[in-house]
């Protein structure tokens, strides 16, 4: 006898249709293992940071090399105006100061010492700079991912001067922290997580500039102003 489903039968062979399904999960399947492998080879490198207090070793190298990175610093150049004084919070091998117009006045800061004129500081030490004025403009320009307390920093930076120009490549829910970690990033806050912070920090802000790169991780260039302009409470102890 006949089933009753019988008639209702798909117009396609049956073994197509398990072939396919076949080579989708099989194609699944090695995308899972890749990753996982991947995510796996960067499991000591992640631990690693995790563990340490910041990567010098690192940073000296890259305070002596013209970084692969460095558009990032010529776009932060143009949103830069004439006349202005800078300080450069984690500045590396200071190319931003030749980015900046010739009229500003430039200020490094940084945990290694690269040139005479760098102010020491160890953010993950709460080590802030102490600083001899209060400056037009505080650029943060790929530190932020380094920094252990990422609410502690933006409390610390904003008495540093009126307007704040900041990078970060925020967290994606979904990707991986190990990932991040490998990096040596050790803070994943989601896009929205730092508007959070911003505006509990009483800061006002804006992205202005947006880069996606081929892994799929958004840099943001943000703006960022107190909301009322507070008195520098280190430049006025530095002054009375
Ligand atoms: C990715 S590099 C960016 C350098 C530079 N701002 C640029 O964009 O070319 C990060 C910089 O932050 C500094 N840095 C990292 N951890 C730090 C810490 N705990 N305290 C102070 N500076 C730190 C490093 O020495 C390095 O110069």
């Amino acid at each position: 006898m006949a089933s009753c489903t019988e008639g209702n039968r798909p117009a396609y062979n049956r073994s197509d249709l398990s072939l396919t399904w076949k080579a989708n999960l099989v194609k699944r399947l090695k995308t899972v293992v890749t990753r996982a492998v991947g995510i796996a080879r960067k499991m000591p490198a992640a631990v690693r940071v995790a563990c340490a207090k910041t990567d010098k070793k690192r940073w000296l190298r890259v305070s002596k090399e013209i970084p692969h990175w460095d558009e990032r610093n010529a776009i932060i150049g143009t949103l830069v105006p004439e006349d202005v004084s800078v300080v450069d919070l984690g500045a590396g091998a200071q190319t931003l100061r030749r980015h900046l117009k010739r009229s500003c006045t430039y200020q490094p800061c940084d945990i290694i010492q690269s040139s005479k004129d760098v102010i020491y500081c160890d953010f993950n030490r709460k080590r802030y700079p102490v600083l001899p004025r209060k400056y037009d403009y505080v650029v943060c320009s790929g530190v932020f991912e380094y920094i252990r307390d990422p609410s502690h920093f933006i409390s610390q930076i904003h008495s540093y001067g009126d307007v704040i120009i900041f990078t970060y490549n925020p967290y994606r829910p979904g990707a991986s922290k190990i990932e991040r970690l490998a990096c040596g990033w050790l803070n994943h806050l989601t896009e929205r997580q730092m508007g959070e912070l911003f505006t509990k920090q009483r800061l006002v802000w804006q992205v202005l500039h947006r880069k996606t790169t081929t892994k799929d991780v958004d840099e943001l260039i943000y703006e960022l102003r107190p909301i009322q302009p507070r008195l520098n409470q280190r430049f006025r102890d530095a002054n009375e």
